[in-house]
């Protein structure tokens, strides 16, 4: 029997072009797969015969594992390429290796890459469905999904829920990701930061500014936490990280300026003692673990439903 279709297209390069239905029917699929990653048999065999790329160009604990698990959990043969192994420490370019990869015949390819539109590049020169597991300062589309989740989970709706993103948002593509959908979902979106680490167009993209993070916390029911991300700076953005903890790290005391059942998440890696103190991290408003099991989740969700478009592509 044909399973409903969930995503109108072939690829998910990003958050921008997804309506609020299939946003919702992402996160409901996701939640039928929590429920099967608790279970001690976490198979199906929904990708059998479907064959997943991982391609990481950078850095990455969180994102590649828990794509590795979703494939395997939903039967998928999955192959994590190691880029420091392959030919692209020859000089090989990033479309000849996705050109040689695509030759294999995979169905599914997750690409993290340093530049922004990495992945929609790819997506028009192979001819399998592309996942954006991070693309430079762009997009970061499973994470902002997997935020999503852990938030209806906690407040039980997305609408009206006020979420204060913190810290280095300049640079980070979760921030853009998470302030995209959130906003789309009704959520009530602050960002809020030192003035080098806002974007440029920060009062154009239809968020709350707030340049204190007492202001920016209060009454809060979110308080997501970012860290600063050097890897991106091209200069001086801080005069130094013990500088930037006591005017912006978030501690039990500046918590408590949020509502009272406010949650801490934390996209990870933590910086512990510049962004976030270890009695928030591990503290009991923290759902910073929640949001890894959601994302091997959300991941699922992901890969099904674009394994569904390749079923109706199959069969037209
Ligand atoms: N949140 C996130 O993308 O983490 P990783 O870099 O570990 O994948």
């Amino acid at each position: 029997m044909e399973r409903p279709a969930i995503l109108n297209s072939r690829h998910l390069l990003g958050v921008a072009g997804l309506s609020i239905a299939e946003i919702t029917a992402l996160m409901d699929l996701a939640e039928e797969y929590v429920a099967l990653s608790r279970q001690r048999e976490k198979k199906t065999n929904l990708l059998r015969g479907r064959t997943q790329i991982n391609l990481f160009f950078e850095p990455s604990t969180r994102t590649q594992s828990s794509f590795e698990l979703a494939g395997k959990r939903l039967g998928a043969d999955v192959m994590n390429m190691s880029v420091k192994g392959s030919s692209v420490s020859k000089g090989e370019t990033l479309l000849d290796t996705a050109v040689t990869l695509n030759a294999m015949n995979p169905d599914l390819l997750v690409i993290r890459h340093q530049h922004s539109g990495a992945a929609e590049l790819l997506a028009q020169k192979v001819s399998c469905a592309v996942i954006n597991a991070g693309d430079g300062w762009h997009e970061h589309p499973t994470q902002a999904l997997l935020d999503a989740l852990t938030i209806r989970r906690h407040k039980g709706k997305l609408e009206n829920v006020v979420v204060a993103i913190c810290g280095d948002i300049r640079h980070s593509r979760v921030a853009r990701s998470n302030i995209i959908l959130l906003s789309r979902m009704g959520a009530r979106v602050r960002i809020v930061g030192p003035g080098p680490l806002l974007p440029p167009s920060a009062e154009r993209l239809g968020v709350e500014v707030f340049h204190s993070l007492e202001e920016g916390l209060r009454g809060a029911d979110v308080v997501m936490m970012l860290r600063l991300q050097r890897e991106r700076m091209d200069g001086a953005f801080i005069p130094s990280e013990r500088e930037y903890y006591r005017f912006w790290g978030l501690n039990e005391e500046r918590l408590r300026l949020a509502k009272e059942d406010a949650i801490v998440m934390h996209p990870g890696p933590m910086n512990r003692g510049v962004e976030i103190d270890s009695s928030v991290a591990d503290g009991p408003r923290s759902v910073i673990r929640e949001q890894v099991e959601m994302g091997v989740a959300v991941r699922m969700a992901v890969l099904d439903a674009l394994a569904r478009n390749l079923e109706r592509e199959a069969a037209a």
